[in-house]
């Protein structure tokens, strides 16, 4: 089987500069949950390399501090977005999200947030489910392209308007195993 892909233009963001700023990202979540029970929530399925590294700079900072701790849950959302020219975007849970996130703290690990709608129709979800608190950290932000207004409180970098893959992100499913964020050629 053969798989043309769109070639790469660039490398934006490179593996060492992802891991550097997820490990600050780690520090900072560790200290403001420490002593705490914490669900972190991904979005599937572009979040789970974020999801994963970020976990990890979690219990790194743990181990750093030595005597506190954030005890951590995973869980997984999967969202479907429906685009259309002329319509504002769908969106639509396809599973998880459910009762057990009632009176948890909650912290939604996204991997990018463009125009913000899958982002805000996952916060309305969640207040239904009675959550203790609601946070957002994504490991990018695509500010210039927002329709809906989003709270994020974490945030990984900034990005401008352009079609970036890798590290979790894809174009037609391919690239999401690149190490780095990488800007796609023309399509
Ligand atoms: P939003 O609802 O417009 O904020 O879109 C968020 C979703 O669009 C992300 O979770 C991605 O799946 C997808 N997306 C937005 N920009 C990009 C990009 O540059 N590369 C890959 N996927 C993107």
């Amino acid at each position: 089987m053969s798989v043309t892909n769109p070639p790469l233009e660039s490398v934006l963001i490179s593996e060492s500069c992802l891991q550097q700023r997820i490990y600050e990202l780690g520090r900072q979540i560790f200290t403001d949950y420490e002593n705490q029970e914490l669900i972190l929530l991904g979005v599937l399925r572009g979040s789970v390399l974020f999801f994963a590294d970020l976990a990890r700079a979690i219990f790194k900072a743990q181990h750093e501090s030595q005597m506190k701790e954030v005890a951590l849950r995973f869980e997984f959302v999967q969202l479907m977005s429906y685009h259309d020219s002329t319509q504002p975007s769908t969106v639509q849970l396809i599973r998880g999200g459910s009762d057990y996130l009632k009176e948890q703290h909650v912290l939604i690990v996204e991997d990018i947030v463009d125009t913000g709608h899958t982002l805000n129709f996952l916060c309305e979800h969640l207040q239904t489910l009675n959550p203790k608190t609601v946070k957002v950290c994504t490991l990018l932000d695509k500010p210039s392209q927002r329709q809906v207004s989003v709270p994020i409180d974490y945030t990984g970098f900034e990005i401008s308007d352009t079609f970036v893959v890798g590290y979790g992100l894809d174009y037609a499913q391919q690239y999401r195993n690149l190490p780095y964020i990488a800007v796609l050629g023309s399509i």
